[in-house]
């Protein structure tokens, strides 16, 4: 068989790419080793962690926040099976989704692992042992990553988990240790103390979401302490022993130090994310790796080999769903002879918690490391009036603009839907517009997103409200 295109792995990396190429008229196949289509982001990553968060914070506002509106409900019960059956409803609607939408542009899928016997032949070895060999003009690895491990620490996917497992538990764990206090940790020990769970926090470094800006991730940090979280901060787990029931933890602190021990029922392994690249023969095809095992690309995602791109989680730069899908919506449009771009400088992140973290661009201390002059603009929810009369007011929103040009640079948001608000200064910074265009800009009222516009005002010390 052959074709201008084949993908390996079909995840929002490597799904959109074909989408996109056979948009663009390519004949495209995607290669899959899963059952289902979507990858770590569909079947075991964003979408089922955000089903559960969604779930468990439903969970807490029907046993917390419902009275004081006066709503009168008896406690709420936690049926676990059903909400992981909930969780589980939302995944196959989605990975069905990307299945149909393949059909739709008539993509050939070919379920079984890939490697790349050579550049232009890409072998697809079924579960059955049974091997298809594709040639195409070019190769797309969209092979993304798998969980980080801790040295000397098994994972089981019971007592000691991915998030993998953690989103797989059948029952609630009476206290929870996550080592990493990273995206994962956060969202998932978020999951696990709604619906009960003592969760301590264990991190290497002395705060919180590294790569956030500092002064958000502080204020972020006293909020999850309110809501029962325990951090150990500048700690490392040097040993977790497994008993029967549960787990014996040593920590350290970081710099050396007295050990303590904590008897734990279930350990959360989050310390970030590696590569992908097993068994795809990159070494035999001469396609360069770094010394983090990412796939090395230059701009235009080309390997080192000609016609073998590489795009996602396997190669450099933030493990996100939507950086990959531009990246495979780019690389498509490059190999259909178009301008492809993915612009590195505007790419949000969001921690879907309760409040929600969400930024876009530079952080304060990245600014000053590269020695631009910024000036600062922030609102507080406290004085934004829907925030007030939702009683849902902590938080506040940041906004950094270049001190000469008043372009903005960078905006951080704390704070309830911070995930959704965050796009408005995307699709600005996309423009290069500046503070002043965002203040300028009408906003409706009442909403949260007048925050955004108030702190844009701040930038010129003339918010109205504050
Ligand atoms: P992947 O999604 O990892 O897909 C790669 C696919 O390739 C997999 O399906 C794999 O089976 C397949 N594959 C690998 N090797 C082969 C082979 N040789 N042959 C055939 N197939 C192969 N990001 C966000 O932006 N927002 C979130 O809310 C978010 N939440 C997350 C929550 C969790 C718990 C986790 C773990 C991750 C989360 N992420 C989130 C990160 C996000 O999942 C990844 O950034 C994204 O999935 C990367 O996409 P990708 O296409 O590069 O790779
Ligand atoms: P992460 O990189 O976000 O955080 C890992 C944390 O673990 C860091 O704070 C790090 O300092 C700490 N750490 C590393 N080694 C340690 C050790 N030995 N002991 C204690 N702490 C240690 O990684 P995480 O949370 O595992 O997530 C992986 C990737 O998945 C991230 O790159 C993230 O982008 C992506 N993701 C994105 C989500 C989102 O966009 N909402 C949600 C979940 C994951």
């Amino acid at each position: 068989m052959s074709y201008d295109l084949v993908v390996i792995g079909t995840g929002p990396g490597g799904y959109v790419c074909a989408i996109r190429a056979a948009q663009l008229g390519l004949k495209t196949a995607v290669v899959e080793k899963r059952k289902t289509h979507g990858g770590t982001c569909l079947n075991v990553g964003c979408i089922p962690s955000k089903a559960l968060l969604h779930a468990s914070h439903m969970f807490e506002e029907a046993s917390h926040d419902f009275a004081k509106m006066g709503i009168g409900v008896s406690a709420p019960t936690l049926d676990l099976a059903r909400m992981q059956a909930f969780k589980q409803e939302g995944v196959d609607g989605n990975t069905k989704g990307v299945e149909f939408l393949l059909k739709k542009n008539k993509i050939d899928a070919f379920n079984g692992t890939g490697r790349i016997a050579a550049p232009g032949t890409v072998e697809v070895k079924a579960e059955d042992g049974s091997v298809t060999t594709l040639e195409t003009k070019n190769i797309v690895i969209a092979t993304g990553s798998d969980v980080a491990p801790l040295p000397g620490v098994t994972i089981d996917e019971k007592v000691v988990v991915s998030s993998t497992g953690a989103l797989e538990l059948a029952q609630v764990p009476g206290k929870l240790l996550v080592v990493g206090a990273g995206v994962i940790g956060l969202e998932l020990g978020s999951v696990w103390r709604r619906l009960g769970s003592e969760v301590v926090v264990v991190e290497f470094l002395d705060r919180i979401l590294p790569g956030m800006d500092g002064e958000v991730a502080k204020q972020f940090q006293r909020m999850l302490a309110k809501q029962g979280f325990t951090f150990k901060l500048g700690s490392k787990v040097t040993r977790v022993e497994q008993g029967k029931k549960g787990a014996t933890v040593t920590i350290e602190p970081a710099a050396g130090g007295e050990d303590e021990t904590l008897e734990v029922d279930v350990v959360l392994v989050a310390i970030g994310r590696v590569p992908y690249t097993n068994g795809l023969g990159l070494a035999e095809a001469g396609v360069e790796t770094d010394n983090r095992g990412r796939v090395v690309v230059d701009g235009h995602f080309r390997t080192s080999v000609p016609g073998i791109y590489a795009i996602g989680d396997v190669i450099a730069g933030p493990m996100l769903a939507h950086k990959a899908e531009d990246e495979g919506v780019a690389v498509a449009e490059i190999l259909a002879g178009k301008a492809g771009h993915v612009n590195y400088d505007v790419i949000p992140g969001v921690v879907y918690t309760f409040p929600e973290v969400a930024a876009v661009g530079k952080t304060e201390e990245e600014l000053k490391e590269a020695g631009i002059a910024y000036t600062v603009g922030k609102f507080p929810f406290t004085a934004n009036g829907r925030a007030k009369v939702n009683q849902q007011a902590e938080g506040f929103v940041k906004v950094i603009a270049d001190a000469k040009t008043d372009r903005v640079l960078g905006v951080h948001i704390v704070g309830a839907e911070a995930g959704e608000m965050i796009h408005e200064a995307a699709v600005l910074m996309e423009f290069g517009g500046s503070s002043e265009d965002l203040a300028r800009t009408c906003h409706a009222h009442p909403t949260r997103s007048e925050a955004v516009k108030e702190a844009a005002l701040a930038v010129e010390k003339r918010a109205i409200h504050m």
